[in-house]
């Protein structure tokens, strides 16, 4: 046995050389079976050295520092592709693009599974995650405790923490503050927004798997500037489109003044095409009874304002379809 392990050891390793200028997330496929081997094989735990040497032009730094099944998690949560490539950061069962300079994410993403957002049966705690700064954030881009105390806003989870019900440490990570913003409580957080992160554990419920890309918004709105008080008219010219947003604590973490969510339920048929819909809601206080698809937004003005590109991998005509105006039809119409 030994002999066939290296042989498959170096077997991945000549396949290695080609994944080098493919997708990163192969690499960590690499390092997963790797893993795999060495636990198996006990000469290749004393070549690793060697194995892992030759290789580690191709490794992700990310995936050395986590467990390589989160890895080969990641390729299954990114299988419709990347919305853009900055400061890529993998959670053992989410993964997101740091925005360093605002200090909040560009987005977040997650692949839902119905076991995994179940009320009952479960046996996480909540009360065991707690709210921490992620430490691989070099100190001078990291949000920390205390820029969000005090400052009238929630610490808004990106990656629900209902979503991640199958291990504590898929719920805890979602408490890193690299994954949460600060949001409006009332009427949102607890109310507008909730009911959004319901609808999606409802729609995982029902068609088993969901993708969710989740993320902040800095959406541009007119205002009026610098229009003379002495003038009698107001020229259409004093109107100008700005970008205008608070920040908190002394890290200056920004407020978003939407949040987005784009959501891709895959169909229960094989071969089905998947369904695609998108929501923009106001960082504001909206209400509690209010019907969600009042937000739904073209997936392209999401892209146009936050500078991202969803399901980059499949063309747009792939798809069943997008926006139907009342829940019942998705349920009615989708398979
Ligand atoms: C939070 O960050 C600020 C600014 O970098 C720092 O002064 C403060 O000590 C930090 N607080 C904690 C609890 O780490
Ligand atoms: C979750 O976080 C809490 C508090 O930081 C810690 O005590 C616990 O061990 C963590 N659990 C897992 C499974 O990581
Ligand atoms: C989805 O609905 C919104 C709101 O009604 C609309 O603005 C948008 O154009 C629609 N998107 C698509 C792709 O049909």
């Amino acid at each position: 046995m030994p002999f066939l392990g290296v042989g498959l050891g170096l077997l991945i390793l000549t396949g290695s050389s080609c994944f080098v200028l493919g997708a990163f997330y192969e690499h960590c496929d690499f390092l997963r079976n790797l893993h795999e081997l060495i636990q198996e094989d006990p000469y290749a735990f004393y070549i690793r050295e060697k194995l892992y040497a030759t290789v580690a032009t191709a490794f992700n730094p990310n995936c050395l520092h986590r467990m390589p099944d989160s890895c080969s998690r990641m390729s299954e949560i990114m299988k419709y592709g990347f919305p853009g490539l900055d400061d890529i950061r993998v959670y053992s069962d989410f993964v997101l693009s740091y925005d360093r300079r605002n200090r909040v994410a560009h987005w977040v993403y997650e692949h839902l599974r119905a076991p995994c957002v179940k009320a009952d049966g479960t046996n996480i705690n909540r009360k065991e995650c707690w709210y921490q700064p992620d430490m691989s954030v070099p100190s001078n881009f990291r949000a920390n405790l205390t820029d969000y105390k005090n400052s009238g806003f929630d610490r808004g989870h990106l990656a629900a923490a209902g979503n991640h019900k199958c291990h504590q440490t898929h719920c805890n990570e979602t408490f890193y503050l690299t994954n949460i913003a600060p949001q409006v409580g009332k009427g949102f957080n607890h109310d507008a927004w909730n009911q959004l992160e319901i609808y999606v554990r409802e729609l995982t419920e029902s068609y088993g798997s969901v993708y969710v890309c989740t993320g902040p918004l800095y959406k541009p709105k007119r205002q009026l500037v610098g229009i003379a008080t002495y003038s009698e008219h107001t020229r259409p010219t004093d109107e100008k489109w700005c970008v205008e947003y608070e920040v908190i604590g002394e890290n200056t973490v920004a407020v978003p003044t939407h949040f987005f969510k784009v959501i891709l339920v895959e169909s229960k048929m094989s071969g089905g095409h998947p369904y695609m819909e998108a929501y923009i809601m106001p960082n504001a206080p909206i209400g509690k009874n209010i019907n969600i698809r009042n937000f739904l937004a073209d997936i392209r003005e999401i892209e146009h304002i936050a500078g991202l590109q969803f399901f980059n991998g499949i063309r747009r005509s792939f798809f069943f379809g997008t926006n139907y105006s009342t829940t019942p039809e998705i349920y009615n119409n989708f398979q």
